[in-house]
């Protein structure tokens, strides 16, 4: 039957110039190259310093837009999911559609969902695109967690990075089955029952700040596998497809050793897993268009190849898509 897709005609991504090495970390707190590599697979991460998280979403977003070959004009919604805006208010996503120079009257807002957010903006842009409501969505996960980093607790501040990623997604005409183009399926969940796991220790109404994020390192590992590979069975499901079939996964990039366990529970070969932890850390909403972006403009993902998302994050949130691109 036919139906309505979201095809990905663009992609994008930035990451700010400076880099923090796993040695530069262990001139700043109690750790070494050696723990971190071993326990979370990160090498480096990237750290904003004149630039805010507007600008590192612009530059995916611009990126994404050239490549899709469209005007600014014919955007109809720009989606910024992210934990770390410019403002409070009002939502970063009108700066960037702003700089992008979508016409005025363009719906723009910003998703909290932490490392989720990306799937979520995902979700809300492609359901619109489904019911006919726009045709063409700019999408972006944009953080800057260095912000909002405790700089002096080495539990923390050696997992995060900055960072952005984009896509352009545009409403094509399916025949419905498992072989079309475009998003496949999206299925979003939350267990509102573990807000304290991992979060900041302050907000806006509640302690004027935007606090420093705090974790149950091991109660967010234990819960993250068992989720990211649910929300990927799930995904393939809907999507009417074999995640056997798949030619890759890919898993927001939180901990080599979490990502490993992903693969493994969904009987998945290592080469079908996509990691780029080790250049960025965990980027938060950025990790998982960053990735794709990066992983595109490579040659690793092509054009036609069948792509499971998964991410889990803060709230606890996570949920997962299928594309084919
Ligand atoms: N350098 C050296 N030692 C450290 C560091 C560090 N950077 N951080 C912690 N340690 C110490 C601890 O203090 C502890 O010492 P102790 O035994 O003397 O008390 C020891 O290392 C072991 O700590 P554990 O917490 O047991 O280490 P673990 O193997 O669980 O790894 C980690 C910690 C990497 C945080 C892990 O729990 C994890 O990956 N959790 C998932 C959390 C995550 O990825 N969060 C990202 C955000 S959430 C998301 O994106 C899904």
């Amino acid at each position: 039957m036919k139906c309505i897709r979201s095809e990905i005609i663009g992609h994008g991504h930035y990451t700010p110039k400076k880099v923090l090495t796993n040695d530069d970390m262990a001139k700043m707190v109690e750790t070494s190259d050696e723990w971190i590599t071993t326990r979370t697979g990160i090498k480096a991460r990237s750290i904003v310093e004149d630039e805010f998280t507007s600008d590192l979403a612009y530059n995916a977003a611009k990126m994404a837009v050239d490549k899709a070959g469209i005007e600014p004009s014919e955007i109809d919604l720009v989606i910024l999911a992210s934990i770390t805006p410019d403002n409070t208010t009002p939502s970063t996503a009108l700066k960037v559609a702003a700089k992008l120079g979508v016409k005025t009257g363009t719906p723009a807002f910003d998703i909290s969902a932490a490392c989720s957010g990306f799937v979520y903006a995902l979700t809300m842009a492609d359901n619109m695109i489904q019911m006919g409501q726009i045709k063409t969505a700019v999408v972006i996960g944009a953080e800057s967690l260095s912000k909002i980093t405790d700089w002096t607790d080495r539990n923390t501040c050696v997992l995060f990075g900055d960072g952005a990623g984009a896509v352009v997604i545009r409403a094509k005409e399916g025949d419905g089955s498992n072989q079309d183009v475009g998003v496949l399926s999206t299925k979003i969940y939350a267990d509102c029952y573990h807000y304290d796991s991992l979060k900041t220790d302050g907000g806006v109404s509640s302690t004027k700040t935007t606090g420093f994020i705090e974790m149950d390192g091991k109660e967010v590992f234990k819960y993250a596998i068992g989720s990211l590979a649910q929300a990927a069975e799930e995904a393939a499901r809907l999507a009417n497809i074999n995640i056997q079939d798949i030619d890759w996964l890919l898993p927001h990039q939180a901990n080599i050793r979490i990502i490993e366990g992903v693969g493994k529970k969904l009987e998945l070969p290592e080469e079908k897993v996509i990691v780029n932890i080790a250049q960025h850390g965990n980027t938060s909403a950025a990790s998982i268009p960053l990735a794709l972006s990066e992983k595109i403009e490579d040659g690793t993902i092509k054009k036609g190849d069948l792509i499971v998302l998964t991410a889990m994050g803060a709230g606890f949130t996570w949920g997962g898509a299928v594309v084919r691109l």
